[in-house]
Parts: C-alpha cells; structure tokens; sequence
C-alpha cells in the first residue's frame, strides 16, 4: 500500500501510546468500532512493538503505522513487527534514503520549506507537519502550498477538536492526527467505549469537512 493510498483512508488518525502490550486487541477492536481505519502508535514505550505485533494480530485490517521512528534500525523493526507504514517526527538523510528502499512506506515528518524539498528530492510528497501548531499551525501549512504544490500534508501535534476544521479545510491537508482520541489515561484506564465515541466524534468531525 503506498502512503497516499493510507492517507486516503484516514480520517483522523489516533496517535498513541501503549505501556502494556496486552490492551492491545482491545483498543484495536474500539478503533474500529468506532469506524476508524487507520492508526498510529508511537516507538515511545518498551511495549511498543510487541503491541504493534499484537495490534495487527487482532485485527489486521486496522491499518496500523509506526511512529516516532528516528532511524533505519527502529524502521526494520517496525516492519518486522507488521507496521503497515512508518512515521518520522523530522527527516534525516539516511532515513530518507533507507525509505527509498523499503515497501513499506514512510511520512517523514517536517516544520520548514526547506525540510519538505529535502524530502521532495527523494521522491516524498505526502508529509507530517510536525509540530503542527506551534510550527505555525495552519496558516503556515497554508503558506507551504504557494511554492510548493504538489505536496499533501497530514499535521500532528497540538491538533485539537478545536483546531483541527482549520486544518482540514485546506486543500493541502489530506488528513490530521492527533493524541485526544486514545490518550495514555484512556488507554491505560481500558476505557474502550470512551475511545469508540471519541474515534466517532472525530470520523464525523472529518467528514463535516472532508465529505
Ligand atoms: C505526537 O507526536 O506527540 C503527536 O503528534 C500527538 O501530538 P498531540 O498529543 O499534541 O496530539
């Protein structure tokens, strides 16, 4: 699957954090529930990638992304593990080069004009906007779409059921992510129905905007 055709399907994807590895069928299960396709879950605990196993166990048509990836090693390991894509806060050369190799695809992460030519001479165009909001939030993104045409962003990082129609009402965003759908205490708190409502608040938050 190429990182267009995941971004496609993405409404609001949930960035998350798994401390135990055994909630994961469950929480998997509430996203889809809740009528969410895809997901993230971040390379910030030990448990991080025993869940992504577990995640695409339970439910393997939950298209599941790893985030927080910094280097070629945490990249093979995500792919080992069944990520279905990859998620970068930032980019480095060697990053965005092991990428060009791999099937499975990345969103490299970027703030500046620079950072997405960077990422555009090696052939990505679909991009994270990270930090969103204190990099500028959308009227930044809004001003990258002068120049720079061809590129479709997905912003993460203080994005909020207040901001995020601001965000997705520009035609350079093709989706946005955020970590009020599933936060560590919901998750940690096994509260599954909170984490189906708050997954179809934000389907039908998309949809208002996106169609
Ligand atoms: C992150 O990398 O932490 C995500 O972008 C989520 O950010 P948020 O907690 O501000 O939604």
């Amino acid at each position: 699957m190429t990182i267009d055709t995941i971004l496609d399907k993405a409404t609001i994807i949930p960035v998350i954090e798994i401390a135990d590895a055994g909630v994961a069928g469950d929480l998997a299960r509430a996203f889809l529930d809740g009528g969410l396709e895809v997901i993230e879950l971040t390379m910030r605990t030990p448990a991080a990638l025993d869940a992504l196993a577990a995640i695409k166990k339970a439910a393997p048509s939950l298209i599941t992304g790893m985030g927080t990836v910094l280097n070629e090693a945490d990249y093979k390991a995500s792919v080992d593990h069944g990520a279905d894509f990859i998620v970068s806060p930032g980019i480095t050369l060697p990053l965005l080069s092991f990428a060009e190799t791999q099937s499975v695809p990345i969103l490299p992460g970027i703030a500046t004009a620079s950072e997405a030519m960077t990422a555009m001479d090696h052939g990505f165009t679909a991009l994270k906007f990270f930090p969103a909001e204190v990099a500028g939030g959308a009227p930044y993104i809004k001003a990258l779409g002068g120049p720079l045409k061809s590129l479709r962003f997905c912003p993460t990082g203080g994005v909020s059921p207040d901001n995020a129609k601001d965000y997705l009402s520009l035609p350079n965003v093709v989706c946005a992510g955020g970590s009020w759908i599933a936060t560590r205490q919901m998750i940690d708190g096994h509260k599954w129905d909170e984490i189906t409502a708050t997954s179809k608040a934000a389907v039908a938050l998309y949809k208002e905007i996106k169609g």
